[in-house]
């Protein structure tokens, strides 16, 4: 059985593939079941999105002493890395090049001192002038553009890659042409290469694995910038923070409602669709909970398992029309907190999300029961529902509260207007040419 790792453990894996980590930095966390067939079959086959093979796990040892405490899932297991063949996937691919690579390209450029400039985020105008002190003293630059998995810093990879091409040009007085910084007399001042470094929990860890992978690339030292503050950015990555996050009026939002089945969400979410699209300044689209089960969810149950895919599902949709500047109303039960979270962090990277919690009590949700679905759930012919026999964890993080027994589902929808007008997210009418 072939092995497709959650990203932060393909880029791990890839790091020790191609040679730009020599020790695992922290242990390869797999599946409880895939070590098993491992220690029986002798090994693993990773594959990379495409489910082509690209790196063979042999020598699987779980890093405990004995066996695992039971349940364990995944282990922390460590392993011998056959790499087979380069990845296909992942942020910045056609950029990205081997440690080995890099090093003969700096080795071309005469024997210098290479400095690592690692960078994660928006360059400040110190990082590159510290950069720029070095290269003047005969240093070659080695820009690592980090964009591993848990890495996330205020720029997406594309932009972030740009912004680093753009400082080093400037430090270099010349242009960066495929990854290679080209001085004006033509010699090499530096490399702009993107690595995908999974982030570690540990601080301390984390430096010491960014500081090993550039000494994989090559570099005798790396530079330690201070985090770009904001009024203080380099032009380039000023200029790339401001397109890649639009002003609220044109920016993608996402307006999840979240309540007890009968509390109201679906009447409170076409509401809002409905007035937003009279109101014609901005595209809204609706996922309403019923709705995407019949479609986009069919064939999931209520158990935690499938309610959870089902909040994913509806979550990276919502953040693929976020990302390109819709207004998207959700309106799930998304009962579990945890998922929630997970959601609005995915749109949060690419737009704005705010939580509605639509609050009417149970008893007035059973009250109205217009599915009769609360009494068939009394009567324990429903399984799992919730408020009845499934938990409905209250959100304590949302931007809004409405209860649909004390107000109306008109000034309920006011109500979320009003807070999309104060974000800015519904830009001033202009009058009519
Ligand atoms: S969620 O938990 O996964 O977010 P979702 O909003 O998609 O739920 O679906 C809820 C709708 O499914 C309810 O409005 C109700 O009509 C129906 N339903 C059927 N079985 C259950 C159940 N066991 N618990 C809650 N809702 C159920």
């Amino acid at each position: 059985m072939p092995w497709h790792p959650p990203r932060a453990e393909l880029e791990l894996l890839e790091l020790l593939a191609v040679g730009a980590v020599e020790d695992p930095p922290r242990p390869i966390l797999v599946p409880a079941a895939l070590v098993e067939e491992a220690v029986r079959t002798g090994g693993v086959l990773v594959e990379d999105v495409e489910g082509t093979p690209v790196v063979a796990l042999t020598d699987v040892t779980p890093v405990l002493d004995g066996l695992p405490p039971s349940g364990q899932d995944p282990v922390p297991v460590r392993a011998t890395t056959g790499f087979l063949r380069p990845f296909a996937d992942g942020p910045l691919r056609r950029h990205r090049r081997t440690p080995a690579e890099v090093r003969a390209e700096l080795a071309a450029g005469g024997e210098r001192p290479v400095v690592a400039v690692p960078v994660s985020a928006a360059l400040s105008r110190v990082a590159v002038a510290r950069a720029a002190e070095r290269a003047a003293a005969g240093a070659a630059l080695l820009w690592l553009v980090l964009v591993g998995e848990g890495r996330r810093g205020d720029l997406a990879p594309e932009p972030l890659l740009r912004a680093v091409r753009a400082g080093a040009a400037e430090v270099a007085g010349a242009q960066v042409a495929g990854g290679r910084v080209a001085g004006a007399d033509g010699a090499g001042h530096g490399i702009v290469v993107p690595v995908a470094v999974p982030a570690l929990a540990d601080p301390a860890a984390d430096a010491a694995l960014v500081e090993a992978v550039a000494t994989a690339y090559g570099a005798g030292e790396v530079l330690a910038v201070p985090p770009g503050d904001a009024d203080r950015l380099h032009r380039a990555s000023r200029r790339e923070l401001s397109r890649a996050l639009p002003p609220p009026s044109t920016r993608g939002v996402t307006v999840f409602f979240t309540g007890l089945s009968g509390s109201g969400k679906s009447t409170l979410a076409r509401g809002l669709a409905d007035r937003l699209l009279d109101d014609g300044r901005r595209r809204v689209s609706v996922l309403d909970g019923d709705g995407v089960r019949r479609l986009l969810s069919a064939g999931l149950g209520f158990g935690r398992a499938d309610r959870d895919l089902n909040i994913r599902r509806i979550g990276f949709v919502a953040a693929e029309i976020t990302r390109h500047g819709g207004i998207v109303v959700c309106a799930p039960i998304a009962p579990f907190a945890a998922v929630r979270a997970e959601v609005r962090a995915l749109v949060e990277e690419v737009g704005d999300f705010v939580l509605v919690h639509v609050s009417t009590p149970l008893a007035e949700c059973e009250r109205r029961d217009r599915k009769g679905l609360y009494a068939r759930a009394r009567q324990g012919i429903i399984p799992e529902f919730t408020g009845i026999s499934s938990p409905y964890e209250e959100p304590s993080d949302a931007d809004l509260r409405i209860d649909t027994s004390t107000i109306s589902v008109d000034e309920g929808v006011d109500r979320v207007l009003a807070l999309l007008e104060r974000g800015g997210h519904l830009p001033p009418d202009r009058p009519d040419e």
